[in-house]
């Protein structure tokens, strides 16, 4: 069978899948596999069947972030509306996972949303949290399929800058073993510096998710150089992260265009993604934005695979 067919029907049934609820993760593990000739799996029961080598861009998944439906019930106090209600409906038009942070302050995700969506939900979890003894309590206790690491401060209005995963080593290199000894996929959310990269992999983090909002902001105020470099720095240190071994995710301030730019870097397998699906699906409603921004992911794999 021709390569570019094998790899088109294996996608095929993974996404028939994931359809089904399984969760694939890119069978990476391969340290220094240059992007050309990327190896990677479906469904873990396939394993050994169905594992891909040859020129390919694996799948990128969509994480949906609920925070901000939590964030608008909370102005009300009360039950409305509903976090996982906004979870069952990005899945059901095609999230690959769900992104949730519980917040020291709980300023939006609240505890009984957490247990609620590992209750109810059919996707994996994504549980954004501080590298906190009270967190890794409750990420023990819950048992989601991911942990993203992220640092926090009462004063700032959404996370604003990446881990210190440099000059945190020990701690972080402790919260990390203690996750992944409860079968928690680990990663960190760090901005694209080689020193942090570096540093995660030190810690032994399996996988990374730089920070795209530096870039983001600078696209969105027009800063065309600083943008530039800042696509400069998300693109080589995904490179770095990927030749040291690590799995590689983005999120922060994405948009349809900016995901549709960054899908197109096949060292990233992830995008998280939730202020902007949130504000807009107040004008054209939570399914249709979740679709129209998977066809923009979409769109931007399939760009990078023609050139
Ligand atoms: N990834 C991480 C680690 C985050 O902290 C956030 C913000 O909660 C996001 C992704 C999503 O960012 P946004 O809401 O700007 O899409």
């Amino acid at each position: 069978m021709n390569a570019s067919i094998l790899l088109g029907y294996t996608e095929a049934i993974r996404r028939r899948l994931h359809g089904f609820g399984c969760w694939s993760q890119p069978a990476y593990g391969f340290p220094g596999t240059p992007p050309s000739a990327i190896v990677y799996a479906v469904p873990e029961f396939l394993w050994g069947m169905s594992v891909t080598i040859g020129p390919a861009m694996p799948p990128l998944r969509l994480g949906v972030n609920v925070d901000h439906v939590a964030t608008i019930r909370n102005v009300r106090g009360g039950q409305y509306p509903d976090p996982v209600r906004a979870a069952k409906l990005a899945i059901a038009a095609g999230a690959d996972s769900i992104t949730a942070h519980l917040r020291e302050d709980r300023r939006h995700i609240r505890d009984d949303d957490i247990a609620r969506l590992k209750a109810e939900i059919s996707k994996p979890i994504n549980f954004e949290m501080a590298a906190t003894d009270e967190m890794v309590a409750i990420a023990l206790k819950t048992g989601p399929h991911a942990a993203c690491l992220v640092p926090e401060r009462r004063e700032e209005r959404t996370t604003e800058g990446g881990l210190d995963v440099a000059g945190q080593h020990n701690m972080l290199a402790s919260v990390v073993a203690r996750l992944i000894d409860a079968g928690i996929r680990v990663s960190l959310f760090i901005a694209a510096e080689p020193r942090q990269i570096e540093s995660a992999a030190r810690v032994r983090a399996p996988v990374i998710e730089i920070h795209t909002g530096p870039w983001c902001d600078a696209l969105g105020e027009g800063r065309r150089d600083a943008a530039e470099a800042e696509w400069r720095r998300i693109r080589d240190g995904a490179t770095l992260a990927r030749g040291l071994g690590l799995e590689v995710h983005a999120g922060h301030g994405l948009n349809y265009a900016s995901a549709e730019t960054i899908a197109a870097l096949p060292e990233i397998v992830e995008l998280n993604i939730g202020h902007f699906l949130v504000g807009e699906a107040i004008f054209e409603g939570l399914a249709d934005v979740v679709k129209v921004m998977r066809a923009a992911m979409d769109r931007g794999r399939a760009k990078a695979r023609q050139a």
